[in-house]
């Protein structure tokens, strides 16, 4: 952005996003924790990037035509970052979700001009978006595609979601650390933030570790037998192995449970300061692990993912009594 000062678009902020060190959090482990605040997206979240990325590259490419519409199936953050670009660079955009994720995601996808198909849950109860719920989504997205003649952002395979990482993320989190990263741990939905991320980071440097953090109950990227599919950590873990998902850049796999992501996310808030939702408490708690089980002072790096207003309406911050 050429001017950080005054910006000609809320398009020109997204990204170059702060880097905090949890200093309180990480006390006592020897290792350092820097958190990468995706949450500062106009947005309030990392989708921005990559829904700003997959309309850029289609306009490039001249896939996408001028005044034409936009469908995504989305559980919320990439149905927003989509509504700021499709907003500001002129599309129309349809967004299909499922009725179990968070109301707040709605309303602001709504405010932000978007037309919404709202699909009802199959299986999970509020806040747990299941496989089969997603299986439902997948199938109206897919009729409505064809019926609107629409262009489909496709997040789970469109590889702009990888580049906006490693062109973005990546590149600032190294510049932000000064090199001196030893891990990085992430959540993975579409896979964009992992992929592109660790790409890059491994490129700079080789010998730094890549974990991919995964709900307990729906842990299918490690490849564990047993999954139950239900989880609090939306956003991801719909039970598929997403199609920008590269195996190659993983050196390990941990899971989080519903409780330790919750703990960790209301442990961000009030010790930290940082208000996040339920994938930023699972990867932080993620980093914690590495950090307390650690046999040298290393530094772990990984992403607060969106921003906890978007959970007010959900038991991650429950109003004391
Ligand atoms: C809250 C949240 N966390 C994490 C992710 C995963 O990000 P990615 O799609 O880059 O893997 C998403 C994806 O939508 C999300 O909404």
């Amino acid at each position: 952005m050429p001017d950080r000062a005054i910006a000609n678009s809320v398009l020109d902020l997204i990204g170059n996003t702060p880097c905090v060190s949890l200093t309180a959090l990480a006390a006592g482990t020897g290792c350092r924790i820097l958190v990468k605040l995706e949450s500062a997206n106009p947005g309030l979240s990392v989708k921005d990037r990559a829904a700003n990325q997959i309309i850029a590259d289609a306009e490039r490419t001249g896939v996408l035509k001028p005044g034409a519409t936009v469908i995504e199936r989305t559980s919320g953050n990439m149905g927003t970052g989509l509504a700021l670009a499709c907003l500001r660079r002129g599309y129309k955009l349809v967004v299909v979700m499922s009725s179990g994720n968070s109301v707040e995601r709605r309303q602001m996808i709504a405010a932000l001009g978007a037309k919404i198909v709202l699909v009802p849950q199959v299986t999970g109860g509020p806040g747990e978006v299941t496989g089969a719920d997603l299986l439902e989504v997948e199938k109206v997205t897919d009729a409505l595609t064809k019926k609107l003649k629409a262009f489909r952002a496709d997040q789970f395979k469109n590889v702009s979601s990888v580049r906006a990482h490693e062109l973005g993320t990546g590149p600032e989190l190294w510049a932000q650390a000064k090199g001196k990263i030893d891990v990085f741990v992430s959540v993975v939905g579409s896979s964009g933030t992992f992929t592109g991320v660790s790409r890059f980071l491994k490129r700079k440097k080789p010998t730094l570790r890549c974990y991919v953090v995964e709900p307990k109950n729906a842990a299918i990227l490690s490849g564990k037998k047993r999954v139950a599919g239900r989880h609090k950590l939306q956003g991801l873990g719909y039970m598929e192995v997403p199609q920008l998902f590269d195996r190659s850049l993983v050196d390990g796999y941990l899971t989080v449970t519903d409780t330790e992501a919750v703990r960790t996310a209301r442990q961000l808030a009030k010790l930290e300061g940082i208000l996040c939702g339920f994938t930023s408490g699972g990867n932080v708690a993620a980093a914690l692990r590495i950090a307390r089980e650690a046999k040298r002072p290393l530094t772990i790096a990984t992403v607060i993912t969106d921003s906890g207003l978007k959970y007010l309406s959900t038991d991650l911050f429950p109003i004391p009594r």
